[in-house]
């Protein structure tokens, strides 16, 4: 049968996606599963291990079904997923032994601080482009195998394996054959000399990982497994790409050549610029971490990371119950003509890119007897392009590279409030594609080049097409103002400390 699609698994936060892609990089079909968050203790985030598994298995069955697609028409299979959430599982029964720990997690904090104080700032940050922050996998291994009964023995014993979901899903997949990653997820581990391009021993024996559970690093576009056929409809399918969601997203966008960046507004908001085969260190908060390796060779990113975005609007919706759909936000946010001086800093897990602060938590500022919901709503969709020109900035001081139009892509790119007011705030014009699920068309791309169904990154870009581009008309007194506003609201936030 002749194959005519890619099959992209994209594993998030909140939900398990499957999203069919033809030769042209459009989308057929796709299927969509949340799960549960578990809140175990005021800060903690974790998963079920087995339910993403699950959710995973569900959504294959659902796009494959509804389209009337046959496993035998699919190429290959890519799978993207939430970076750095920790799964740690026994090697014989293949049951986890705790929890998938979600990178928003902070229950290693206190883990994190000790290593500071010991002095470890710098090794780390050397040696994997990171720096000391719950938010990596490392801490959260050593946490797995320090609380729960009996894991660090077995771990010493071998019988014990780690992954970050891609790993996860490779090893369920091929029926337990495969315990492989890619470089972009291992350099997301803390554990991962992204340099040597090797575990660190040195890194290993601070965190008490034994390397026999780390899993074989691989470059990003390669066939790592075949599917078992009971999981594929009888089917062997390769699986033939693997990156980190947010690196996925920049191979998605296009963003081949040093200084094109993108910014991902998911559950957090992510902005990657390319760096090429040269590794930039960060003076101002960024990450040094790997785009891909691909073609015999790997290229590196500068990051910003921004923990909550999207999950700001989710807030407004579920708990605050301030909106009926996420949509909505932006009706509200248009029927007033600015935030009226309200700005909402939404530091629910700390603040990542540029404050690195754990303790830091949301907080609410310029509050009057006018205020309404509007004001509100518009303020916390604004705070997501404030803290996108927080990382801009940052950029822009340490690779010297002035960016000069930003991809944007993720759920809240919808939003042509928030769209046009990222413009505005940047002073930069923001292009979004036709196809805004990028990430899952990075992971779809890097598995179908590894089986020849595209030919190389040129045959790749033609695809990439705008569907609009917002353009700044801010004045620079006005945009001066209102990010003045923002710096103030943030600084005060730093100060409560609870
Ligand atoms: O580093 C965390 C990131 O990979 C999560 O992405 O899309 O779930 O916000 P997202």
């Amino acid at each position: 049968m002749e194959k005519k699609y890619v099959l992209a698994l994209d594993q998030g936060t909140t939900s398990s996606r499957a999203i069919l892609f033809n030769r042209q990089g459009e989308i057929v079909d796709q299927a969509q599963k949340e799960f549960n968050q578990i809140f175990l203790n005021p800060g903690w985030v974790e998963h079920n291990a087995n339910e993403i598994w699950s959710s995973i298995l569900a959504v294959i069955a659902e796009v494959l079904s509804t389209t009337g697609v046959s496993p035998k028409e699919v190429a290959s299979i890519g799978i993207t997923n939430q970076r750095e959430t920790t799964i740690v599982w026994d090697k014989e029964t293949g049951r986890p032994i705790y929890h998938a720990i979600v990178w928003q997690s902070r229950q290693t904090s206190k883990i994190c601080d000790e290593l500071k104080s010991q002095g470890y700032n710098d090794t780390f940050r050397d040696k994997t482009g990171l720096l000391i922050d719950a938010y990596f996998s490392g801490t959260k291994v050593k946490w797995i195998l320090d609380h729960v009964d009996g894991a660090r023995e077995k771990a010493d014993e071998g019988k014990l394996l780690f992954g970050t979901v891609d790993t996860w899903l490779i090893w369920k997949l091929s029926g337990g054959k495969a315990h492989v990653t890619d470089y972009t997820n291992a350099s997301r581990t803390l554990m991962y000399n992204i340099y040597d391009l090797k575990w660190d021993e040195e890194l290993l024996d601070i965190l008490t990982v034994p390397e026999s559970m780390l899993p074989e690093v691989k470059p990003s576009s390669e066939v790592y497994a075949e599917t078992v056929s009971y999981h594929f409809f009888g089917e062997e399918v390769p699986i033939a790409g693997v990156a980190g969601d947010q690196q996925s997203a920049l191979f998605g966008q296009a963003c081949y050549e040093k200084g094109m960046a993108k910014n991902t507004y998911g559950t957090g908001c992510f902005m990657l610029m390319n760096t090429g085969t040269t590794a930039v260190k960060s003076d101002h908060g960024l990450l040094t971490t790997i785009a891909w390796g691909l073609d015999g060779k790997v290229e590196y990113a500068l990051e910003g990371s921004i923990f909550v975005a999207g999950s700001a609007i989710q807030w407004l919706r579920d708990g605050l119950r301030m909106l009926k759909s996420a949509a909505a936000s932006e009706q509200y946010a248009l029927s007033v003509k600015s935030s009226d001086g309200v700005y909402v800093v939404p530091a629910f897990v700390g603040l990542g890119t540029p404050y690195w602060d754990s303790d830091v938590r949301g907080a609410i500022f310029g509050l009057t007897r006018g205020t309404e919901k509007e004001h509100f709503v518009r303020a916390t969709l604004e705070s997501l392009a404030y803290q996108t020109k927080d990382v801009l900035n940052a950029m822009a001081q340490d690779s010297g590279i002035e960016v000069k139009t930003l991809r944007v892509d993720g759920g809240a790119v919808a939003n042509n409030f928030l769209m046009q007011f990222q413009s505005d705030m940047l002073d930069v014009p923001v292009q979004r594609p036709t196809v805004q699920e990028t990430t899952a068309l990075g992971a779809a791309y890097l598995a179908g080049l590894a089986v020849g169904f595209w030919k190389d990154r040129d045959e790749i870009k033609q695809n990439w097409k705008i569907d609009q581009t917002f353009e700044a008309s801010m004045s620079s007194e006005d945009r001066d103002k209102l990010y003045d506003g923002w710096k103030k609201a943030v600084e005060a936030a730093t100060v409560f400390k609870p």
